[in-house]
């Protein structure tokens, strides 16, 4: 631990997942005051994290909402801020999902569903956030996807709601700039999880190869560059995406 984040007040979205985790993890090491573990429907695998959390050193509370509802965006946030003393200095809009689908059939209310629960919640919960931190000033940090840039088969709704991700983070650098809160994304490759190797040998074994550093990614990798644009090493960082994939997106493609 470096105390790269001595003092501040953090929320994690889908802290309950496995990058989620990994990023709550990283803000807990680098000395932050207190992280607020939100999840959905994981509150054991989220209980598990802000136990973890507490070992480190950081307070800790688990807060469950469903993202896809506007209120409970706010709520979320006020909560954050109310453990966090009236303060909240870090939120990192993590939660999300990835389901495949081609778009031949595809519904719009399936379209939505994936809009709402990547996109719109990050509108939503990055407005809360920025009422909560105009008086001290803050970081936003997104997770949006290498798929922001380079889509993947049947990922069409997912790679749109993440390149929309981006362009949110840069736009509202632009308007919560003058306020003290920087937002930036961070796009990452793919990340290791357990039984990945198992469910999807293909995909791993293709990345592993278009990869110069040749492996996956780790929840930490993608904790790291979180840490980083919270951090005030990155105090003139905003409305920047950083790409977490070992060198993926740098390959040549022809
Ligand atoms: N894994 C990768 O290789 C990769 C690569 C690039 C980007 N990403 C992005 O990284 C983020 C985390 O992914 P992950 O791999 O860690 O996935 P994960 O383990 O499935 O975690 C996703 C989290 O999002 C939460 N979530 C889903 N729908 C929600 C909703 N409607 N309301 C509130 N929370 C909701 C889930 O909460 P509950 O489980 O509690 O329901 C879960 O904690 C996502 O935004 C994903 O797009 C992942």
């Amino acid at each position: 631990m470096s105390g790269l984040l001595t003092g501040q007040v953090a929320l994690v979205t889908g802290a309950g997942g496995g990058i989620g985790r990994g990023i709550a993890l990283r803000f807990a090491e680098e000395g932050a005051a207190a992280v607020a573990v939100h999840c959905r429907t994981a509150v054991e695998a989220a209980s598990e994290v802000a136990a973890r959390v507490r070992e480190l050193g950081a307070r800790s509370v688990v807060l469950q909402a469903d993202l896809t509802d506007e209120d409970a965006c706010r709520a979320l946030v006020r909560e954050a801020a109310e453990f966090g003393g009236g303060r909240l200095t870090a939120l990192v809009n993590n939660a999300g999902v990835q389901p495949t689908q081609p778009l031949d059939g595809m519904t719009a209310a399936e379209w939505r569903a994936v809009v709402d629960t990547n996109l719109t919640s990050v509108f939503a919960c990055t407005q809360a956030a920025a009422e909560a931190m105009r008086a001290e000033g803050g970081t936003v940090t997104h997770i949006a996807s290498i798929e922001a840039s380079a889509p993947a088969p049947l990922h069409a709704h997912y790679s749109a709601s993440k390149a929309a991700v981006v362009m949110h983070a840069r736009s509202a650098a632009l308007e919560y700039g003058p306020y003290g809160i920087r937002v930036n994304t961070v796009s990452p490759g793919l990340i290791d999880r357990e039984g990945l190797a198992e469910a999807w040998p293909e995909g791993v074994r293709r990345w592993r190869e278009a990869a110069p550093t040749g492996r996956l990614g780790r929840p930490e990798d993608v904790g790291d560059a979180c840490v980083f644009l919270a951090s005030p090493l990155a105090s003139w960082v905003t409305g920047h995406d950083l790409v977490v994939d070992g060198g993926v997106s740098a390959r040549p493609t022809w």
